[in-house]
């Protein structure tokens, strides 16, 4: 990546830092976009502090411990901080106050939340572990570990309800691929319906979370109408399983680390007998506590490749008959979030149609790009990765760092001065 890139990626977290305190303790972290999302998000600042590992490490570190300041004592950590109340107050009632524990929190003049009580893709432990690669700062893995690994266990404790080893997530801005079409049958979208019913049946599954259970942690889990095993969430969720064993491995926790590796051959074990699909040589989610599986193919269907023990045969099938495909996903600007096969696929997004963002239906995303691209790697399908490289840092050099791209074009859409797509620099 040339310099001049890599000037603007820091320039841009630099804008985009903001700063809190708790406790006395001053806080530094970037929002994904100063316009469009102005708190803290969960998967966003595990990617920040991943890019602030090239820059200054310490950034990296306060990324971290800012998004941990609002763990709970359970181990959960949200995927949305509000630090800022004044943007919270001005966003509708329907936004944030769904997303947060309190039946009456979006009245006028009630306690307002800090912070929202959904999960996001669990990446946490990547982002540690690439700050500990970098500094070997003992005093950081000593603060961050347990409290990680109360995290992962959180997870296994309260989101795996079947005790089948795949978490489920209750409403589907926990995967971070909010609209995307694999959700469509789970909430009743229909191709039918009008691009804003389908912001409303999201909407609506948060409403029901919020108010049938107070978004109750395991209320939710147990009654909730959305519940999915997602694969992206599974995935990521196994390989930091691992990253964590080797975390606490390296802090003499020996014990722990093998619970950790463990579990995360489970996981995977368990990906690959409920979730694969042998007649599309694919991997689908579980919808609903029925655990049908669904059939949209999907840049979710791909994230298992980022498991170096995936069976290879699967590997070979997921990336020769389908991310190598040219009427799936092998565009001009790969990876789409949906296969241009698709009936559902669109690779504009549908922003300019609609006043409300209807994400991931189409365009490319330079996150998921990010795992792919290390998935590809580590399966020895470099020319594949170098691909992947080259044509993101072609959208980032001329569409800049916006939230998604045209994969057929190249065109910038969504929010502008968009954290992640500075993952650029680590591909
Ligand atoms: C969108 C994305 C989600 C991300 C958030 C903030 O909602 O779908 O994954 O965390 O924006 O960037």
């Amino acid at each position: 990546m040339d310099r001049a890139v890599s000037n603007r990626v820091q320039a841009l977290l630099e804008a985009n830092t903001r700063t809190a305190t708790v406790n006395g303790q001053a806080l530094r972290f970037s929002v994904p976009s100063p316009k469009t999302y102005p708190f803290q998000w969960f998967w966003d600042s595990c990617f920040h502090s991943i890019v602030w590992t090239h820059f200054d490490v310490e950034r990296a570190k306060e990324e971290l411990r800012a998004l941990v300041s609002s763990q709970d004592r359970d181990g959960f950590i949200p995927h949305i901080i509000y630090w800022d109340k004044s943007r919270v107050s001005r966003s509708v009632f329907l936004g944030p106050w769904q997303e947060s524990k309190g039946w009456w929190s979006f009245l006028p003049f009630t306690p307002k939340p800090r912070h929202s009580a959904l999960m996001q893709p669990p990446v946490i432990a990547q982002a540690v572990e690439r700050v500990w690669e970098k500094s070997r700062d003992r005093e950081f893995l000593a603060d961050m570990l347990p409290r990680l690994n109360r995290y992962y266990a959180w997870l296994k404790d309260f989101r795996d309800p079947d005790r089948d080893r795949l978490i489920s997530i209750v409403c589907p801005y926990e995967s971070g691929i909010d609209s995307s079409p694999a959700y469509d049958d789970v909430i009743g979208f229909k191709p039918r319906h009008s691009p804003a019913s389908l912001w409303l049946r999201t909407r609506r599954i948060e409403a029901q979370n919020k108010f049938l259970f107070s978004n109750h942690k395991k209320l939710v889990v147990r009654s909730g109408r959305f519940h999915v095993e997602d694969v992206l969430v599974n995935s990521i969720y196994a390989l930091n399983l691992d990253v964590l064993a080797r975390l606490n491995r390296t802090a003499g926790e020996g014990v722990a680390a093998g619970e950790f590796e463990d579990e995360s051959r489970l996981v995977t074990e368990a990906l690959e007998t409920k979730c694969w699909n042998k007649g599309r040589h694919a991997f689908f989610n579980l919808d609903t506590r029925a655990e049908r599986r669904n059939d949209v193919l999907t840049v979710i269907s791909l994230m298992p490749i980022i498991l170096p023990w995936l069976n290879w045969l699967k590997v070979r099938a997921l990336v020769e008959e389908h991310l190598l495909n040219t009427n799936e996903f092998w565009l001009r600007y790969p990876v789409p979030s949906v296969a241009a096969n698709e009936p559902t696929y669109s690779p504009a997004g549908q922003t300019d149609a609609v006043p409300v963002h209807l994400l991931w239906r189409g365009p490319t995303w330079v996150n998921t790009n990010w795992f792919l691209y290390r998935g590809l790697r580590q399966h020895g399908y470099d020319e594949a990765a170098d691909h992947i490289k080259t044509q993101t840092e072609h959208l980032v050099e001329q569409s800049g760092f916006r939230e998604f791209y045209n994969p057929e074009t190249g065109q910038g859409m969504g929010a502008e001065d968009f954290g992640w797509s500075t993952l650029v620099v680590d591909l």
